[in-house]
């Protein structure tokens, strides 16, 4: 069935056009996104689209997970490219038998998201906030103060509008699917929460709205996460469960790639330090020593350039 595409810049008429898909029994799968979309995001719909008759895709920038010193103003917009892939896939999805399809897109501007909240509120002020600790304050969040405070809070903002049935995140950004998932076990809300895979560039880069702000010597280092990431899961997989052991490799390709750089000039070498790495329990992201195999460890990492 052909169905057009509804764009909602408002509350509630998004929520009128929600209540007529419950009426008719179909069900939501919900995809939240800042826009700037490529193939990450793109599967993820793909997935919502198979298990789901509708999918519903926001594309809104969030300031309040943004830190004062970071890319707000400068993060990359790109409306008519958005709209050409998700027409594209739907697209796709058509020629597929029983495959559902992207039919709400909600594109809320800053007032209607947080229609009390002063400007001046975005970081330290007053407002209603969902904060979930220490949980939040961990790896990520020990760099980015305000970040999981403001995913949590627009997560749970566009789960009251959209009521899906269910909600995709993507396992590239690791803690983030743990505090959705424990804020929507805490919160009681009736929705499931599904992690759909890493897409990555072919050299295994992860793709990303912000590796457009890569030049390429930045670009060539960045590699060195996923590379890192890789050495310390084949550890793992060959049956290492000591922390020490699993995560000495990671160490150790995170600086021997930065080392390469030793023949550039000084000004010429991408700065780079690693932030973390990290092997942590699945449900809390504090570190661990042993891996319970039974419940398994998230790896992840960061580093700053
Ligand atoms: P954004 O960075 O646009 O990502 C939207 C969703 O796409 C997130 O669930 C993210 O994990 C997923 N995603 C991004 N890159 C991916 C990749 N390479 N492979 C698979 N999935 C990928 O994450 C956010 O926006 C925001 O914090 C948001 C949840 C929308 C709240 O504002």
């Amino acid at each position: 069935m052909r169905r057009a595409i509804h764009t909602f810049r408002e509350v509630q008429p998004l929520r009128t056009f929600r209540k007529e898909l419950q009426a008719s029994q179909r069900t939501v799968g919900f995809v939240p996104t800042m826009g700037a979309l490529h193939e990450g995001h793109i599967s993820l719909m793909r997935q919502a689209a198979a298990e789901n008759t509708d999918v519903f895709v926001s594309i809104y920038v969030n300031p309040t997970q943004f830190g004062v010193n970071e890319d707000l103003d400068s993060y990359p917009k790109t409306w008519q490219e958005d709209m050409d892939k998700i027409q594209a896939l739907n697209k796709e999805l058509r020629a597929r038998d029983g495959s559902g399809s992207i039919t709400a897109i909600f594109a809320p501007i800053t007032k209607v998201m947080y229609p009390t909240l002063p400007p001046t509120s975005e970081i330290t002020g007053p407002g209603s906030f969902v904060t979930i600790t220490p949980l939040g304050s961990l790896l990520e969040g020990a760099s980015r103060p305000v970040f999981f405070r403001g995913v949590a809070t627009v997560c749970m903002k566009l789960f009251n509008i959209v009521m899906p049935e269910r909600v995709y995140f993507g396992q590239k950004d690791v803690q983030q699917t743990v505090v959705i998932k424990r804020m929507v076990k805490d919160f009681h809300l009736d929705t499931e929460v599904k992690i759909g895979p890493t897409e990555r560039e072919a050299d295994g880069l992860a793709m990303s709205s912000r590796n457009v702000y890569l030049g390429a010597r930045r670009r060539e280092v960045g590699v060195v996460l996923s590379r890192a990431l890789k050495a310390a899961e084949k550890k793992y997989l060959q049956g290492k469960r000591l922390r020490a052991d699993i995560l000495w490799p990671a160490n150790e390709v995170s600086t021997s790639k930065m080392m390469e750089q030793d023949d550039l000039p000084p000004s010429k070498r991408a700065r780079v330090e690693v932030d973390y790495i990290s092997m942590a329990d699945p449900d809390t992201m504090e570190e661990i020593e042993v891996v319970d195999a039974s419940k398994g460890a998230i790896l992840s990492g960061a580093i700053k350039m």
